[in-house]
């Protein structure tokens, strides 16, 4: 069984939608041993207390980045987990932590990547004009939403649409995409090559 930290930091729906998949067998081989947020009271965690999860705060306000993440490195430690889940966890990792855990934090994004990188992805979308857009599961390295693509989902852009309209068109295929990357993951058939996760030869 391969052990998943979750972290989060508002809604918490991508959190709630792995879940899901775990409880109902679509996410085999899977568990999650701690749901952690930066936020007291995110809804998310709120939402992981319900159901019985591990969960842990680790406010961020008035502490160096360093001396947050090494806190949140120990929790994950704690209850040993093999990979790291960003659910819509809004805090840029720092390098201590991305080598602490190498190809083993996932994000999500919802673009396409590499467009629209940052904070307003479907804003951005839509002021370019373009006719599709979608969702992305990345491995996380120490540049912004950039890393190796585990998958992507795309949506059409529809005329009139707002940046709520896409963003719950976008979300919907989030819920999807992730437990499958997760669970391309952890079928270890993968691997990463020239920035591409491809299926191993052998
Ligand atoms: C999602 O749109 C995800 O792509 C982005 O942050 C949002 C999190 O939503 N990284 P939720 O908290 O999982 O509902």
């Amino acid at each position: 069984m391969k052990r998943l930290g979750i972290l989060l930091s508002g809604r918490g729906s991508n959190f709630v939608a792995i879940a899901e998949a775990i409880e109902s067998h679509r996410l085999l081989g899977a568990e999650i041993c701690i749901v952690l947020s930066n936020v007291v009271d995110a809804p998310g965690i709120v939402a992981a207390r319900k159901m019985g999860l591990n969960t842990a705060v680790v406010e961020s306000r008035g502490r160096t980045r360093d001396e947050h993440d090494m806190e949140v490195i120990a929790r994950l430690h704690q209850h040993k987990a093999d990979l790291v889940i960003l659910a819509g966890y809004m805090r840029i990792l720092s390098p201590r932590f991305i080598t602490e855990f190498p190809e083993r934090i996932l994000n999500i994004h919802p673009s396409l990547l590499p467009d629209f990188p940052g904070m307003h992805a479907h804003r951005d979308a839509l002021a370019a004009g373009v006719k599709e857009s979608g969702c992305t599961v990345h491995f996380v390295n120490e540049r912004v939403d950039d890393g190796t693509i585990i998958l992507q989902r795309s949506v059409p852009v529809l005329p009139g649409d707002t940046e709520e309209t896409l963003a719950a068109r976008v979300l919907e295929q989030e819920h999807g995409a992730y437990p499958e990357a997760i669970a391309r993951v952890l079928c270890e058939q993968y691997e990463s090559r020239n920035g591409h996760y491809v299926k191993r030869n052998d």
